[in-house]
């Protein structure tokens, strides 16, 4: 999960590469670089890169460092530690050739030994450098036939630029596993991991297929499949704005895109309502009535907060079109030699559409003759395009490395889908119209709990001291107590663990002390009682407590409540105060909010 961006045109390139590179660096921030040249032949490259931030690259760059095609990369480190030495472009030995690379080439150690044996030594740790050694010993006249060649070496995953001092007049780009996208502009092109860093030169994108290679020059762009035939990509016009990506003056992008979850329901809702047969209509699923109920069992897929949502999701078609349904992280799915049901639908749900552990779960599932479905954020994507059709969940561009909006307009989707499903099936007019009632009401409820920021961020200073949390929640409840305590985790660095709130006697509770308060996610359902004898049982150990819930819990040191919905909904506004928990835990604690310490935002590596 690294940024790769690349231009050639009229215009000066250092700068729009570093800009660039700013777009991306949620992708991957421990090192960064970028490679130049001026367009004449018989010039060199000139390259400056280090270990640090973009901000840290640019105070490097010297005042005249000119080009009108250049390469440059963030990156998240996966062979070699986050140094000089390590961080991309990689360079041959006559440094006349650069690459960046997001991805891993899984046989780059007996390449190394390969080329050692032909006396080419490499400068760094990375598996990338092999592949600009590879390039300058082949023996292809033309650079595109040069890649091509090095390529065919390579086993794993890439996304990669290259840059030849001996082939000013373009770059080269291939795809297998990393996403790579084509902006094209007036008499100039752009390449990039992901439109975020294309958006405000161009709209007119062409995303790269697995397989595809690409030569692009100021005015003209050519694809290929690695085997030299060429390929017809048609452009697309990108949907989001490029203001979109701008923090609209929040302090954070986290802070801005939990702020913006009532539009972004109301996005996710907009069109989708068929209020005529109480259900709703969603065009591109690709899953005809017929087919639908013949749907036995469903499975969704996905990693981290997805995963979080698909076991919201699952719930959900559970209890609304009563079909056996249930998700699993897909990083595991592959290792498992799963048992492919003809009858299963399978529904592999990412806010990127690009995470490598689950686009590798679609991709066998399609070799097993599996039905895959996507629930994805953005157009276009890997696993959007994998996958027999889906729903989009048009949260827009989520930048911040932790999920927020993208979480919740997941979970509404699959709300969505289950409502769809069941109004195929049995589910009854009156709960239809139920059911569309609450989606209608969940914008303006976010947006009730979301004024009550300020409390809740006086909660969070008092948390941010603890030693660790716990979370817990029954049925509807414990999905919720997964997703708040990787949030807490992942951008306060607070350990937290998340429980099914019955499991607590079994083991969990011997944890429960004064320093290690507990969250109960305890809705007003007909599990409440059993959720305050859980209370109980914390009190009776002297631990602390803080509810979410429908109203004040006398056994709970503080309670956050938050407005009713219809019960199948109520996962989705349970979850909400606890992102704005997390946020100002992290922010009382001086995090890196937006860029948490080894993560990044889009995992397209094993
Ligand atoms: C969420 O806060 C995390 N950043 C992470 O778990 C993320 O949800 C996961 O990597 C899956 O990403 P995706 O939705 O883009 O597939």
């Amino acid at each position: 999960m690294c940024g790769i961006v690349g231009y050639i045109g009229k215009r000066d390139v250092a700068p729009l590469l570093l800009e660039g590179l700013q777009r991306l660096e949620y992708r991957g921030y421990d090192s960064a670089g970028i490679a130049i040249q001026n367009g004449g032949r018989g010039g060199g490259l000139k390259t400056v890169k280090n270990a640090g931030r973009v901000r840290d690259l640019e105070g490097k760059v010297p005042a005249r460092f000119s080009g009108t095609s250049g390469i440059a990369h963030t990156r998240w480190a996966t062979h070699g530690a986050p140094n000089d030495a390590n961080a991309h472009p990689h360079l041959d030995a006559a440094g006349r050739i650069a690459v960046v690379h997001n991805g891993i080439i899984d046989n780059s150690a007996d390449l190394r030994a390969k080329l050692a044996a032909e006396g080419i030594e490499l400068a760094s740790e990375t598996d990338t450098e092999v592949l600009a050694h590879l390039i300058a010993r082949a023996g292809a006249e033309k650079l595109e036939d040069k890649v091509r060649e090095a390529l065919r070496y390579i086993e794993g995953t890439y996304g990669i630029a290259v840059l030849h001092a001996d082939f000013p007049d373009r770059i080269v780009v291939a795809r297998n596993g990393s996403p790579v996208v084509l902006g094209i502009g007036e008499k100039e092109m752009f390449v990039a991991s992901d439109v975020a860093a294309l958006i405000s030169h161009t709209r007119q994108v062409i995303t790269l297929d697995d397989g595809e290679l690409a030569t692009i020059k100021a005015d003209d762009y050519r694809t290929y499949t690695t085997d030299g035939s060429r390929t017809a990509a048609a452009p697309t016009t990108v949907e989001w704005e490029a203001e979109s990506y701008d923090m609209g003056g929040h302090d954070t992008y986290m802070h801005k895109e939990i702020a913006e979850q009532p539009e972004a329901v109301d996005r996710v809702l907009r069109g989708r309502i068929d209020d005529r047969f109480a259900t709703v209509r969603l065009g591109g699923l690709n899953l005809d009535a017929r087919a639908a109920r013949g749907v036995r069992r469903v499975k969704i897929l996905g990693c981290g907060s997805a995963y979080h949502a698909g076991l919201i999701g699952a719930q959900m078609i559970e209890e609304l079109a009563r079909i056996p349904a249930d998700a699993e992280p897909a990083s595991e799915f592959r290792y498992r030699n799963a048992v492919v049901d003809p009858d299963t639908l399978y529904i592999a749900t990412s806010q990127s559409g690009e995470t490598y552990d689950t686009l590798a779960a679609v991709q066998e599932l399609k070799r097993k003759g599996a039905m895959v479905l996507g629930v994805v954020n953005v157009v276009g994507s890997a696993i959007a395009r994998e996958t027999d059709g889906g729903v989009y969940v048009h949260a827009g561009p989520e930048v911040c490395v932790v999920s927020t909006k993208c979480f919740t307009n997941t979970a509404v989707a699959f709300a969505l889908l289950a409502l769809h499903l069941g109004r195929i099936r049995d589910l009854s007019v009156a709960d239809g119209k139920r059911i569309i009632e609450g989606l209608r009401r969940l914008p303006e409820q976010i947006g009730e709990i979301l004024r009550e920021e300020d409390r809740i961020a006086k909660l969070a200073a008092e948390l941010a001291e603890s030693r660790s949390m716990m979370f817990v929640g029954r049925v509807r409840g414990f999905p919720v107590a997964k997703e708040a305590s990787l949030k807490l985790k992942e951008v306060s660095y607070i350990h937290a663990e998340a429980y099914p709130a019955s499991e607590l006697k079994h083991g969990p509770l011997a944890l429960v002390e004064p320093a290690v308060p507990t969250v109960a996610i305890m809705p007003t359902d007909e599990l409440l009682e059993k959720n305050r004898a859980t209370l109980e049982e914390i009190k009776a150990r002297s631990g602390r407590i803080l509810a979410v819930a429908h109203e004040e819990q006398p056994k709970a040191d503080s309670t956050i409540v938050v407005p009713r919905n219809e019960p199948e909904l109520d996962p989705v506004l349970m979850g909400i105060p606890l992102q704005l928990l997390a946020y100002h835990t992290a922010l009382a604690l001086g995090r890196d909010i937006d860029k948490p310490r080894n993560l990044a935002k889009s995992v397209t590596v094993e």
